[in-house]
């Protein structure tokens, strides 16, 4: 059963409007964690009891630290924007099952506060990846890291920087091809890019990031309809906080 643990804040910066990058130094979570994982956050306005869910855009093992990239969502991602180096903030993790599959030539999609927990995934993997990004305008954060390690593909809805639309239409113009798709955003995108898969006919693992309440399997607040019926629940149910966030995307319904 995992616990809160205190953490230290190391440092929390502000990178893009209302989108925090925060280290903090987690030591007992650092050495267990896998990419495509994520660490509940507690808040200690004790009005707001639930964790909010982050996934882990770095992880240090070395160093016992993690990187937090979050955006401004409500009162508990605003009072985590406030914090700064030496403050403490209690945190649960790692939770979730994480990407899998390694070793293939990998198209990564990330889109909007999908985006960070493919950077990790993007340095993990041992064949450069295609990387491509979706945002809403020229505010590209991260984007300057992806391509230190992966060939990156810009799409954003003004059309700003690289192709005007969605992700899919930025990976349809540049005609490319893997034989692994990973890919974490908004439950539309990952629509499209399960059908990407399809059509190119190779594994493709999704990451959701849907509303958690418990964030540990026990309140059923997180459940996606599922191909298979779930052994917890006997329905087509899968909890993305225990079963996920990573799916295959043939096992859940979007
Ligand atoms: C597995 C997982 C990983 C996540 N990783 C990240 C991350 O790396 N970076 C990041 O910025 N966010 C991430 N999120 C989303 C983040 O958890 C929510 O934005 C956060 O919980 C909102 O809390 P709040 O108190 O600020 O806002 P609340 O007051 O709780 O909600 C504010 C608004 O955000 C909406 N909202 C709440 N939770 C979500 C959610 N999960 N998805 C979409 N909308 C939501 C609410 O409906 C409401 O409109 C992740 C979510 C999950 C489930
Ligand atoms: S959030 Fe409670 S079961 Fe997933």
């Amino acid at each position: 059963m995992k616990k809160k643990i205190p953490c230290r804040v190391l440092e929390n910066k502000e990178i893009a409007k209302d989108i925090f990058d925060m280290r903090i130094d987690a030591k007992d979570i650092a050495k267990e964690a896998k990419c495509g994982q994520f660490v509940a956050l507690y808040s200690k306005d004790k009005s707001r009891m639930l964790p909010r869910p982050i996934s882990l855009c770095g992880i240090d093992r070395e160093k016992g630290e993690l990187r937090l990239v979050f955006r401004i969502a409500g009162a508990g991602t605003a009072e985590f924007a406030k914090l700064t180096a030496g403050d403490d903030i209690e945190v649960m993790g790692p939770l979730g099952n994480g990407f899998t599959d390694f070793g293939k030539k990998a198209i990564l999609f990330g889109g909007g506060i999908g985006i960070p927990p493919m950077l990790e995934l993007a340095k993990s993997l041992k064949e450069r990846p295609i990387v491509v990004l979706g945002y809403r305008d020229a505010e590209n954060f991260l984007a300057d890291e992806f391509a230190k390690v992966a060939d990156v593909y810009i799409a954003t809805d003004d059309g700003s920087v690289g192709t005007k639309g969605n992700v899919i239409d930025a990976a349809k113009a540049a005609g490319l091809k893997g034989e692994v798709i990973y890919a974490c955003g908004p439950t539309p995108m990952l629509r499209g890019v399960k059908a990407f898969g399809e059509e190119l006919c190779v594994p493709t693992y999704i990451s959701m990031e849907e509303k958690m309440a418990c964030g540990i399997g026990a309140c059923l607040a997180c459940v996606c309809k599922s191909k298979e019926t779930d052994e917890h629940t006997n329905v087509h149910n899968k909890r993305i906080c225990k079963e996920g966030p990573v799916f295959e995307a043939g096992e859940v319904e979007l």
